[in-house]
């Protein structure tokens, strides 16, 4: 993303930010601070010549009216339901007024600095700067932190802004935010296999034909979600894409293997599908001895085959990010600012056309972004919807909190369960996992020692409720009830005007799939969300097919018809933190949501055409 001239710049810019006190109109004082999570340890002082691309979120001119033009146009009862706005109506909403930007500007002016970078509406301003002017600029320290399973980062859990500015700037990054992107998977297979002692084979002979607890297959999720003989019809105005962080990319070779074997007649949309490579992520090869090494890309892979074994032939589109750690701190370049969602995220909002739907199987705990960044990353997933594109996010693997983790990280040390995000953004749709076939449960695999003597931790699906975002209106009943019908279960350790997730489910243990050439099982949330997303892209055919336009931000419609559509989960809960977590129950739950996908009765209620 950093050119010659975006460098040259920042370099220019820091010899004039270096070369004399601090201006400013007014004092400063301390803008935001966040504690540094428990898995992060402080190693040093961050080397002065680093430099760092920092992200200035400049206020939004009026995101109070994007918010109401995303309910109205998601709203099925609302008359401009299906009305999704332009890339150009949407900036116009968001970019920030004059006096805001004049104000940035004159502060950057002042101190030399040269802006590097505009997001297209001009509600994010980049500059390029070494570690020692910005700490003049935020007047704050960088050190170095390291996380627990490796990978450094130059962070400053407190900053400060002039106070005029207070009002104008909501965020600045990379400071206090400690977001990690971790992909919802589990590629553990033990022997044998997990079987819980309530599976029994359904009775009904179609589906048992084709499903097998042990390696679910393509044929498996048509026949159970009743996608089986749907052709699709309107796959020239129709897409699909989904996102790869931490130096994830799809293997087409592996996609083609795995289709030739499950879906043989969709083998040639491993060939072709279009990959971006944003911010210097990974490119379109073979995976190298090192990616073999450690694994890289069983993610990608799992997401392009569950995707490609549903949803033939919507065209598929695959986004690399680079931007993620390990940095090394030592090298004074310009290097990834670790933050790889916004980076996404703002190339996403600059293109004209987007996908009808979007996947992303990476997340992170809640608390470790502080509120203001949060707020802002959804602020901006709120835009995508507003153009009519659906983001699907896995609601997390651990229930309500991987065990021994569930401290809060507000200085308290409290015990609580810990809400993941983006799933906790009320402006994505949050995809939990289910297990078996007839009925479907929550997806739960205990913990286990591998038979190298590695132990694994317990695999639920993911849920529960936000401490950033409050309980979003269209969910207002059916959470409030949940809290209700809870009896003070658990309380004190979740948010009860939380906004609670995930929104939906789908199956999510032992997929089959290829990787290195080779089959084997993968789990996780990482497996349900690209999975729901081909099913909903088949809605979406249906309905493009009838003149309609696609779905669009799906939450209002879930809660308001769509969840007429889904199989109710109500067996299961979300293990975690040492209990057994948020049961499922009938209705909406903080473990699988609305419940599992009925294609036809979606599209029946959607409006859709069935050929
Ligand atoms: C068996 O399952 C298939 C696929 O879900 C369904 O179409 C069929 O109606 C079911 N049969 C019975 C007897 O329930
Ligand atoms: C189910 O899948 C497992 C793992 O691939 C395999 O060993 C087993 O034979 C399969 N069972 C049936 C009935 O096909
Ligand atoms: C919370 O835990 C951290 C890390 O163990 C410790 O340094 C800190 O003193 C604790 N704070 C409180 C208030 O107990
Ligand atoms: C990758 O595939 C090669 C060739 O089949 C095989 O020799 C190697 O063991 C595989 N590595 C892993 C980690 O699966
Ligand atoms: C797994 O969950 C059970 C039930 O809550 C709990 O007792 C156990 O400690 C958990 N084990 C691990 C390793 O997370």
């Amino acid at each position: 993303m950093v050119g010659f001239t975006a460098v040259f710049s920042a370099l220019l810019a820091a010899q004039a930010a270096l070369a004399g006190p601090i201006r400013s109109r007014t004092p400063y004082r301390v803008k935001d601070s966040h504690h540094v999570p428990r898995d992060w340890r402080r190693v040093g002082r961050a080397p002065g010549s680093h430099i760092i691309d920092l992200q200035i979120a400049v206020k939004q001119g009026n995101f109070a009216a994007l918010e109401k033009h995303l309910y109205e146009v998601s709203d099925p009862d609302h008359p401009r339901y299906g009305n999704h706005f332009s890339a150009d109506e949407v900036k116009e909403l968001v970019k920030p007024t004059d006096e805001t930007l004049d104000l940035v500007h004159e502060w950057l002016g002042d101190n030399g600095i040269v802006p590097s970078a505009y997001s297209s509406a001009k509600d994010w301003i980049t500059v390029s700067l070494p570690v020692e002017a910005i700490e003049q600029l935020l007047d704050t320290e960088y050190q170095i932190y390291e996380h627990k399973e490796g990978g450094k980062v130059a962070r400053a859990p407190a900053w400060s802004l002039p106070a005029h500015l207070h009002d104008h700037i909501d965020t600045i990054q990379p400071t206090n935010s400690f977001f990690r992107a971790r992909a919802e998977k589990f590629d553990h297979v033990e022997t044998p296999i997990y079987i819980d002692a309530q599976y029994t084979p359904s009775l009904n002979s179609t589906l048992n034909a084709v499903c097998n607890v042990s390696s679910v297959t393509p044929e498996c999720f048509q026949t159970l979600y009743s996608t089986k003989g749907y052709k699709t019809q309107a796959s020239d105005k129709n897409a699909i894409g989904f996102n790869n962080f931490l130096g994830e990319h799809p293997i087409r070779s592996d996609a083609e293997l795995f289709l030739a074997k499950y879906r043989p007649e969709a083998a040639s949309s491993a060939k072709d599908f279009p990959m971006y490579t944003i911010a210097d992520g990974p490119g379109d090869y073979a995976l190298t001895p090192q990616e073999i090494e450690d694994g890289t890309s069983k993610e990608a892979n799992l997401d392009v085959q569950a995707i490609a074994g549903i949803s033939w032939k919507t065209p598929i589109v695959s986004y690399s990010t680079g931007g993620s750690p390990p940095f090394d701190p030592s090298v004074s370049t310009p290097t990834n600012t670790n933050e790889p969602y916004l980076v996404w995220v703002q190339w996403l909002l600059s293109q004209e056309s987007l996908p009808q739907i979007i996947t992303t199987s990476y997340a992170d705990d809640e608390q470790t972004v502080p509120k203001s960044y949060a707020v802002r990353v959804c602020n901006e997933f709120a835009q995508v919807g507003l153009r009519g594109t659906s983001l699907l996010f896995s609601s997390g693997d651990s229930g309500v909190g991987a065990y021994g983790t569930c401290i809060s990280n507000d200085g308290t040390n409290s015990t609580q369960f810990l809400p993941e995000f983006p799933p906790s953004c009320p402006y994505v749709t949050a995809v939990g996992a289910t297990k078996n076939f007839d009925p479907e449960v929550v997806a739960y695999r205990p913990a286990f020692t591998g038979p190298d003597g590695v132990s694994h931790g317990n695999y639920t699906s993911g849920g529960g409720f936000s401490n950033y975002f409050t309980r979003p209106p269209y969910q207002e009943e059916q959470a409030r009830s949940y809290v209700e019908n809870l009896n003070g279960l658990y309380n004190g350790l979740y948010n009860k005007d939380g906004r609670g997730y995930p929104d939906i489910a789908a199956q999510g243990l032992y997929f089959a799939y290829f990787w290195n050439g080779t089959e084997g099982t993968i789990s996780g949330t990482s497996a349900s969300c690209p999975l729901t997303g081909g099913i909903l892209s088949l809605v979406n055919d249906a309905l493009l097919a009838a003149g309609k336009p696609q779905l669009g931000f799906l939450n209002p419609w879930l809660y308001k018809n769509g969840y007429k559509g889904l199989t109710d989960i109500t067996s299961g809960s979300a293990v975690g933190c040492g209990v057994d977590g948020f049961p499922a129950v009938e209705g909406w739950d903080p473990v699988t949501g609305l419940g599992t996908p009925v294609f036809p009765e979606l599209v029946r209620l959607a409006g859709g055409r069935l050929p």
